[in-house]
C-alpha cells in the first residue's frame, strides 16, 4: 500500500542572467522607440542578452548548480529535471536532458515543459505533486529563456519588451505546514494565436518563405494579452489564496510575473497588495518569460525579503494562453 501524502517545498534557488546588458537608449539607436516610451507603457529600463553562442542550457546550467548548492543537495541526488522554455536548444532532445547530462544528474528523469510564462509554476506544481505522492524525493526545476534569438530586431512593438535569463529552484520533502501549499494552473487555447511563434513546427515547417517572412520570431496581440493579463492575475490569485485559506492580507511577499509594470500594479491594487509586499524587478531585466518568476524569487530571497515562515504568492500568464498561481509558506 502508498504510504501518506507529505509536504513538498522549495530547498534552494538560483539564478544566472548573462552580462551584456541592452538598455533603452541602446534600442533608440535600433529602432523608432524612445525611454520615455518604454518605461512609461512597461516599466523595463534595460535587459540582459545572450551571446550569440549561449544557448538556453548554458544559462540553465549556471541557475541549475547555484540552486542545488543552496539547497545542499548533489546532482546525482535528483530524481527528476525539469525545464520550462519556449527557447529550448532544440526542438529535441529536451534542454532538460542536455541539462542533466551537464549537471551529472545520473539518476534524474528529464523533461521539457512548455507554458509560456507560467512554466515555471507549471513547473513547481508538477514537481510538488510527484514529491508529496512520494514518487520522487527531489526534483530540480529551472525556467530558462533566450528569447532574444526569437525576437524580431526591427519589431518596436515588441523587440523592447523581452530579455534572457535563468532561475531555478530543488524542491524536496519539508515539514507539515511549510512548502506548496497549494496551486491552481489553466489555460485557454481560444487565446493561442494571440503570442506565436509561427513557423518552424509541424504547422508552418521551416521553409525559405518563412524565414523570408520573418515568422520564426514572436508574433503578438499586446493590447489582448494586456487585458487577459490583468484580469487573470487577479482571478487566479483570488482562487489560489481561497484554496490555500488564506487572504490577501496574509501574503507577505507577492511574486508576480515580471512583464509589465502596469499589469503588476494593477494586480497588486486590485489584491490590495501594498507596495513593500511586491516584488518587481522587469526594470533590469524586462520580460524573461519562463525566467521572470524564478529570477524574481530567488533575487527577492537573496535580498532578504522572505524568511522561514513567509507566505509567498507567485502567480504567472503567457502563451497558450496559460496562467499558474502557487502559494509558497516558505521553510
Ligand atoms: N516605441 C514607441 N512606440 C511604440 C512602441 C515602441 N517600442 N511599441 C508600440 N508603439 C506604438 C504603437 O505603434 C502605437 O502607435 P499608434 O497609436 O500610432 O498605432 C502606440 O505605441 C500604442 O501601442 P499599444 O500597443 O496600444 O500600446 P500599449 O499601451 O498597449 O502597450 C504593450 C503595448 C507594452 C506591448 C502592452 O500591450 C503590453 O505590455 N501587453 C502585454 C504583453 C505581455 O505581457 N506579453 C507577454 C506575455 S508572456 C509570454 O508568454 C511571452
Amino acid at each position: 500500500m502508498k504510504e501518506l501524502i507529505r509536504s513538498a517545498g522549495i530547498l534552494g534557488t538560483g539564478r544566472f542572467v548573462p552580462e551584456r546588458v541592452l538598455t533603452n537608449e541602446d534600442l533608440e539607436k535600433m529602432v523608432d522607440t524612445s525611454d520615455e516610451w518604454i518605461t512609461t507603457r512597461t516599466g523595463i529600463k534595460e535587459r540582459r542578452i545572450a551571446e550569440p553562442e549561449q544557448a538556453s542550457s548554458d544559462l540553465a546550467i549556471l541557475a541549475a548548480r547555484a540552486a542545488l548548492e543552496d539547497a545542499n543537495i548533489r546532482a546525482d541526488q535528483l530524481d527528476l529535471v525539469i525545464v520550462a522554455t519556449v527557447t529550448p536548444d532544440h526542438a529535441f532532445p529536451s534542454t532538460a536532458s542536455i541539462l542533466q547530462n551537464k549537471l551529472g544528474a545520473t539518476k534524474a528523469a528529464a523533461y521539457d515543459l512548455a507554458a509560456g510564462c507560467s512554466g515555471f509554476v507549471y513547473g513547481l506544481t508538477a514537481a510538488a505533486t510527484m514529491i508529496e505522492a512520494r514518487a520522487m524525493n527531489h526534483v530540480l526545476v529551472v525556467g530558462v529563456e533566450t528569447l532574444s534569438k526569437i525576437v524580431d530586431w526591427t519589431d518596436r512593438s515588441t523587440c523592447v519588451l523581452f530579455g534572457d535569463g535563468a532561475g531555478a529552484a530543488v524542491l524536496g520533502p519539508v515539514p507539515e505546514g511549510y512548502g506548496i501549499l497549494s496551486s491552481v494552473l489553466g489555460s485557454d487555447g481560444s487565446g493561442a494565436e494571440l503570442l506565436v511563434l509561427e513557423a518552424g513546427g509541424s504547422r508552418n515547417p521551416a521553409s525559405l518563405e518563412t524565414v523570408q517572412g520573418k515568422r520564426h520570431t514572436i508574433s503578438m496581440h499586446g493590447n489582448e494579452v494586456f487585458k487577459f493579463a490583468v484580469r487573470i492575475m487577479d482571478e487566479a490569485s483570488l482562487n489560489v489564496l481561497k484554496k490555500a485559506g488564506l487572504s490577501s492580507e496574509d501574503i507577505d511577499l507577492f511574486i508576480p510575473h515580471q512583464a509589465n509594470i502596469r499589469i503588476i500594479d494593477a494586480a497588486a491594487r486590485r489584491l490590495q497588495l501594498p507596495e513593500d509586499r511586491v516584488f518587481v524587478n522587469v526594470d533590469a531585466y524586462g520580460n524573461t518569460s519562463a525566467a521572470s518568476i524564478a529570477i524574481a524569487l530567488d533575487e527577492a530571497r537573496k535580498k532578504g525579503r522572505i524568511q522561514s515562515g513567509d507566505f509567498v504568492l507567485l502567480v504567472g500568464f503567457g502563451a497558450g494562453l496559460t496562467w499558474g498561481a502557487a502559494i509558497v509558506r516558505w521553510y
